[in-house]
């Protein structure tokens, strides 16, 4: 056989290998195996230096043509592989859109996070800035700045843990108002504020008592403030919690930081004042404290009470969801028992 004929048959031999090979690994193999450096083509073309002079021209190029014509042919090939492959691929990974899918269980806001935004929502209708305190707070605020000096009788009730002599965890939200009304420009107008909380107390768990409580505190300060305007804003505050025809009375009290200062009952919201196991049948529900801010607060607050007045509140969302809700057992909002918690889809 002529070296001519040799590749001819090389070329015929190789077509077939390549048509029939099935994977991209065997035809690389091919690939390989004929025009590599140590293929028969490449041997070819090294032996050239002892071919004649008038064969060589020859020889080398229709062992080039042959190289050639191999090449592109495994590279149609490789093609035709490569899209077959990723055909298959996406046959055997489409996905099945029109499967049901798998619904995600969808939790809710907790039931005194849904009251505390209920309120935020009502008083900043009105005009209220929604102010965060601090849990960790000094004994300076939390109790001196609101009138209750070191030796006073009424920090007995409001015990609480203490980090160090003067750092505590507040056992209300009221330093909030004196943290506000010392940073307040009364020239840009008047302060208006609530603060939403947690408070802490040394207090033995029960039904109605929790170590951990909230607070909402409220807060106006301007010129010509009165007891009427603290009416008036509680009194629909208690209409839009607990129905339009609702009515509030206020009883004197005391706190030390206002004067004077009220208790305040809203008319019950079950029996409509008949008298009912919810009131107590009393037709009235104690609902929260509240008063003129105390001049000394305003004073050591920088602001002079002869110009200025206001009234302050607070209230407790435990009680109100409490009462909202008929629970009978506060402890039921801090345990967590999600039987208790998803009661409340809050829409
Ligand atoms: N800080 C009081 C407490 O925890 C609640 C309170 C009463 C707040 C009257 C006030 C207020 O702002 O005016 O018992």
């Amino acid at each position: 056989m002529s070296l001519q004929e040799k590749l001819e048959a090389l070329k015929v031999a190789t077509v077939e290998k390549i048509k029939a090979a099935e994977d991209l690994q065997l035809l690389n193999q091919i690939r390989v195996e004929t025009l590599g450096k140590k293929g028969p083509i490449t041997e070819v073309l090294r032996g050239m230096k002892d071919l004649s002079a008038e064969e060589r021209p020859k020889i080398g190029s229709f062992a080039n043509e042959i190289r050639d014509a191999l090449t592109a042919e495994i590279e149609e090939k490789k093609a035709a592989l490569e899209v077959a492959a990723m055909n298959k691929a996406l046959a055997e990974e489409s996905i099945d859109v029109t499967l049901p899918g798998k619904k995600m269980a969808q939790g809710t806001r907790h039931v005194l996070t849904q009251i505390m935004e209920e309120i935020e929502d009502i008083f900043i209708g009105m005009g209220y800035q929604v102010v965060e305190g601090y849990e960790v707070e000094q004994d300076h605020y939390n109790f001196e700045r609101m009138n209750l000096p070191k030796d006073h009788p009424a920090r007995d009730m409001q015990d609480t843990f203490y980090i160090s002599d003067e750092i505590l965890i507040r056992t209300h939200t009221s330093p909030v108002q004196a943290r506000t009304m010392e940073k307040h420009d009364f020239t840009k107008g008047p302060l208006r504020m609530i603060s939403p909380g947690k408070v802490f107390r040394r207090d033995t768990d029960d039904a109605t008592h929790s170590h951990q409580f909230h607070q909402i505190e409220g807060l106006v300060i301007d010129e010509h403030i009165t007891m009427g305007d603290l009416k008036g804003t509680l009194e629909a505050l208690m209409q839009r919690m607990f129905g339009a025809d609702r009515e509030i009375r206020l009883r004197p009290s005391y706190f030390p930081f206002t004067e004077p200062s009220v208790e305040v009952d809203v008319s019950c919201f079950k029996c409509g004042g008949a008298g009912c196991n919810v009131c107590k049948h009393t037709g009235w529900i104690e609902i929260l404290g509240a008063g003129m801010v105390h001049p000394n607060v305003l004073e050591m607050s920088g602001i002079d009470s002869e110009k200025y007045s206001g009234f302050a509140f607070g209230l407790g969302p435990d009680r109100i969801a409490m009462l909202r809700y008929g629970v009978n057992d506060i402890r039921n909002f801090y345990q967590n028992d999600v039987r208790f918690i998803r009661q409340f889809k809050g829409e």
